[in-house]
C-alpha cells in the first residue's frame, strides 16, 4: 500500500505527455472569443482588475521568433525528425533513448541553444511588461530556449518548468558540469562525458524525469493568483497542464493561441482569443493602451 502510495506520487511528479486535462476538450467554450467586445472586457480585467497574473506559456509563444513548436501540423518539431530516425518523436527527449542514442537530442540542442540566434519577440516582452507594472506574480514556462530570461524577466518571478540550458549534469551519477563546457562540447556536434563515463546533458526535463522543485510553487500561486494567462501551449504535457485547472473557478482564466486547448473556455470566467499570439497581443496591449510601453521595452531591451 504504502510502496504503491509512492509509486503513483513518483509518476505524478515526472512528466508525462499521456496525461489529458481529465479528458476534457473545449469543444464549445463559453468565453468571448475574438469580438471587438472581448479585447476591451479582457483589457479591463487585466489592467484594472488584477494584480497577482500567474502565465503558463508553451512553445507558441516563442514561434514568432523563429523556432518551431512542437505539435503544430506540419510545422510543428515532432513532425520534422525524420532525419533523426527516431521510433516515436517524443523519444527525443526520453531518457532510456538518449542513453542508447544521444546524437539526435545532441544535434537538436546545438540548434536550440539559447543566444546563439534566435531574440524574444513581443509576447515575452508583454510578460515582461506585467511585471514592470507590479502584476505578475509568476511565469511558467514549458519552452527550453531561454528566451523568457532574454527578454529580462527576473529569475524569481521565472519557473522553466521543463528546465534549461543553463545548468547541466551526468544522467548517471548526478554531477554537476560547467554549463559552458557543455555548450562547448555540444555545439561541436559531440556528447559530454563525465568522469563516471556516464552522459551528461543540459539539465532539461525529459519525459521519465522529475520537474524542478519550484515547479510545486504553483500549488500556492494557483491560489493566490488573481488571473491566469495561457499562452501559445497545446497543453498535453503534464503534470504542467493541470495548473490550468488548479487556478479555483473565481479565478478568470485568459487563453490565447492558435486554437482553444484543455479545458480553457469552460468555465463562466474565461477567455479565448483564438488566433496568432503577436497579433492578438498587439491589439491587446493597444486597447489597454500599454502599446507604447511594451513597444519601448522591447527596444531598451535590444539595444541594451
Ligand atoms: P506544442 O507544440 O504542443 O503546442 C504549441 C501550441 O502553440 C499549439 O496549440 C499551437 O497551435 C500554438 N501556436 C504555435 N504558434 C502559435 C502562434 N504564432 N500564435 C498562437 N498560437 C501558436 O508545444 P508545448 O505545449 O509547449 O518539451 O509542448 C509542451 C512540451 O512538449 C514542450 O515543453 C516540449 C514537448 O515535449 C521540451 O521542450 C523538453
Amino acid at each position: 500500500m504504502h510502496v504503491s502510495y509512492i509509486n503513483l506520487l513518483a509518476a505524478a511528479i515526472c512528466r508525462s505527455g499521456s496525461w489529458r486535462s481529465i479528458g476534457i476538450r473545449a469543444t464549445s467554450y463559453r468565453g468571448l472569443c475574438n469580438s471587438p467586445d472581448s479585447f476591451e472586457k479582457i483589457s479591463t480585467i487585466i489592467r484594472d482588475k488584477c494584480e497577482n497574473v500567474v502565465v503558463m506559456a508553451g512553445a507558441g509563444l516563442s514561434t514568432p521568433s523563429g523556432i518551431p513548436d512542437f505539435r503544430s501540423p506540419k510545422t510543428g518539431l515532432y513532425h520534422n525528425l525524420q532525419k533523426y530516425k527516431l521510433p516515436y518523436p517524443e523519444a527525443i527527449f526520453d531518457v532510456q533513448y538518449f542513453i542508447d542514442n544521444p546524437m539526435p537530442f545532441i544535434t537538436l540542442a546545438q540548434e536550440l541553444y539559447p543566444g546563439e540566434k534566435y531574440r524574444p519577440n513581443l509576447g515575452h516582452y508583454f510578460v515582461r511588461l506585467l511585471h514592470e507594472k507590479g502584476k505578475l506574480l509568476r511565469m511558467y514556462t514549458q519552452n527550453i530556449d531561454g528566451l523568457e530570461r532574454l527578454s529580462g524577466i527576473p529569475g524569481e518571478k521565472l519557473i522553466e518548468a521543463h528546465g534549461s540550458f543553463s545548468t547541466a549534469s551526468c544522467i548517471v551519477c548526478g554531477d554537476k558540469h560547467d554549463p559552458e563546457a557543455v555548450k562547448k562540447t555540444i555545439l561541436a556536434g559531440k556528447v559530454h562525458l563525465c568522469s563516471c563515463k556516464g552522459y551528461v546533458k543540459p539539465d532539461i526535463v525529459f519525459f521519465g524525469e522529475q520537474l524542478p522543485g519550484k515547479f510545486w510553487l504553483h500549488n500556492l500561486d494557483a491560489i493566490a493568483a488573481d488571473l491566469l494567462i495561457v499562452l501559445g501551449t497545446s497543453l498535453e504535457v503534464h503534470p504542467f497542464a493541470s495548473i490550468c485547472d488548479a487556478v479555483p473557478y473565481r479565478t478568470p482564466r485568459i487563453l490565447i493561441n492558435r486554437e482553444v486547448v484543455g479545458s480553457l473556455g469552460l468555465r463562466d470566467l474565461d477567455h479565448v482569443l483564438v488566433g496568432d499570439i503577436i497579433e492578438n497581443i498587439n491589439k491587446l496591449a493597444q486597447e489597454m493602451g500599454w502599446l507604447d510601453d511594451l513597444i519601448a521595452l522591447q527596444k531598451d531591451n535590444e539595444n541594451a
